[in-house]
């Protein structure tokens, strides 16, 4: 039967009654000017910092400086189509990224939108990105270690979980290559990694990408990517976006590390949205407030209470320096709200020493007790005669050394140099290394020269696996090694040695 007219009345007036019809009071507001990724905002009083803003047209942005008649909006999508007149209203609430499992092998924007072309992410909850770090009592010492797999750092500058760790350099000295082998490190072990990138170049992410996923286990890698092309909102979000992400698995007794891919141009993109909304400029044009911005980022790296289920964040911030000058206004205040700094040289870089690491200017301060026992108790050694090779080598640089004892002291430096030195994505086992260096200290591997090192490091693996198997499994379930173990371990390199020994037919190399 066809609906009446005075049925449909009916009908009309009864969903009309149940539906309530009261004002709701809206802040709408007015661009008034924008540009540069920037825009200025009136009539909007009640706005909180950080506070996410929609624009006409569906685009967002957050308030970066509260002034009393307007506020300055930094905006995250691209700005063509915000004009000055444009309507703009706040949300209420601060700008909040997907945190969760569903994150984890996915490459997305600061803003958890997938950059892989495949579905949006599944999110166990959305999270602001500024988040309180934890209390002091709240942590624990840092007391678990974070093996990066290049011999140079795990023996002399080793880290722990919850530790924050500067790696600073030159350009183009591998800084990026050392947290990438850190990543692909983590296949032996149970950290999740975040990788955020800010400022890089688009083949520079790639080549990260590109070197996880065929290296190391990028099923538990995250990557946050604000590369040098994204707004400069969006580069500003990205390192407390990857943070917050980390810290969903360290609140849940996880263990997590985050990489910021760097720093430096962090910065940059502070300075230039702080001098777009007209902050007043400190110290390199830099407004005052970017060293408790770094800070408090870097705050929130900690080590977490048993209370509060024992998990740990790590942060590995990357910062770039000019002419290797340290002393700068950033790299400054980076070195002093961190645990301590790998600093890269590009002398070393260019000759040949590579990870270009400065043992003298780079420190772990928390990272010691962290280190595995067996490591310890073989790296103490190699560290004091690297540091008396280093400046043997300054005082001899001139003249012949005569001094028997001077020249197999200098022989052993060289050994050491060449075993510290170590290629891109071959990171080594915490067995690798102390096999290395234990048969180091007990002079397996005397008879060799420098040059026969990185193809003995190379085998060391394999031989391990086949001679000393029950010693690699005892170290990678964090077991103590014991006397046995340590024999099987040095003599496994001791055959390896012998057989690269001058004056020995050529091996063919493992297939
Ligand atoms: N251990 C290594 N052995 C050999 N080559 C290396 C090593 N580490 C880095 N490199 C090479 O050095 C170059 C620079 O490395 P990388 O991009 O990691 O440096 P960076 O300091 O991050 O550079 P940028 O300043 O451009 O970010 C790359 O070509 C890389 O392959
Ligand atoms: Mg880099």
């Amino acid at each position: 039967m066809p609906d009446s007219g005075a049925d449909w009345l009916a009908r009309s007036r009864d969903v009309l009654r149940r539906t309530a019809l009261v004002p709701e009071a809206a802040s709408i507001g007015r661009v008034e000017e924008v540009g540069d990724g920037i825009a200025r905002i009136s009539g909007l009083p009640d706005v909180k910092l950080n506070e996410l803003l929609r624009f006409e047209g569906g685009r967002a942005g957050f308030a970066m400086t509260l002034d009393a008649d307007a506020i300055s909006a930094v905006l995250l999508d691209e700005g063509a189509a915000i004009e000055a007149g444009s309507r703009v209203t706040g949300t209420g609430a601060v700008v909040r990224v997907p945190v969760g499992e569903g994150l984890l092998g996915r490459v997305v924007d600061p803003l958890g939108r997938p950059l892989d072309r495949q579905d949006p992410v599944a999110a166990a909850e959305y999270r602001p990105i500024e988040r309180p770090a934890p209390a002091i009592i709240d942590r624990d010492l840092v007391t678990e270690p974070v093996g990066t797999g290049l011999l140079v750092i795990d023996a002399l500058f080793p880290l722990g979980r919850g530790q924050r760790e500067l790696i600073i350099g030159d350009r183009a000295t591998g800084k990026t290559a050392i947290a990438v082998d850190t990543m692909i490190s983590q296949k032996h072990a149970d950290l999740v990694c975040v990788y955020v990138a800010v400022g890089q170049r688009a083949t520079a992410v790639e080549r990260v990408l590109e070197a996880v996923r065929s290296a190391g286990a990028p099923e538990r890698c995250i990557f946050v990517v604000g590369e040098a092309s994204a707004s400069p909102g969006l580069q500003w979000i990205a390192p407390f976006a990857g943070f917050t992400m980390a810290e969903y698995f360290r609140d849940r007794g996880g263990h997590a590390l985050v990489v910021v891919d760097d720093l430096t141009k962090h910065a940059a993109t502070h300075r230039e949205l702080a001098l777009l909304t007209h902050e007043p400029p400190g110290r390199e044009a830099y407004p005052g407030d970017i060293f408790y911005l770094h800070a408090r980022l870097l705050e929130r790296a900690a080590k977490l209470s048993k209370a509060l289920g024992g998990g740990s964040l790590t942060a590995l911030p990357i910062a770039e320096t000019d002419a290797g000058n340290l002393s700068a206004y950033i790299p400054t205040n980076l070195i002093s709200i961190t645990d301590g700094q790998i600093v890269l040289d590009s002398r070393l870089f260019a000759a040949d020493q590579r990870p270009p690491v400065d043992v003298g200017l780079s420190v772990s301060r928390v990272g010691g007790k962290a280190q595995h026992p067996a490591l310890r108790a073989v790296s103490g050694r190699v560290r004091l005669d690297y540091a008396q090779f280093l400046e043997l080598e300054t005082f001899t640089r001139f003249g012949g050394i005569s001094d028997t004892r001077i020249k197999a002291q200098m022989a052993r430096g060289e050994r050491i140099r060449a075993l510290l030195a170590q290629p891109r994505l071959a990171p080594l086992r915490l067995a690798d290394e102390v096999a290395l260096l234990a048969a180091l200290a007990d002079g397996a591997l005397d008879g060799l020269p420098p040059e026969a090192l990185p193809d003995l490091r190379a085998r060391t693996a394999r031989a391990l696996d086949g001679v000393a198997a029950d010693a690699v499994a005892t170290l990678a379930a964090g077991g103590e090694l014991d006397g046995a173990g340590r024999t099987a371990l040095v003599d496994a390199i001791r055959s390896l040695a012998a057989e690269a020994a001058p004056g020995r037919p050529e091996r063919p190399a493992p297939p």
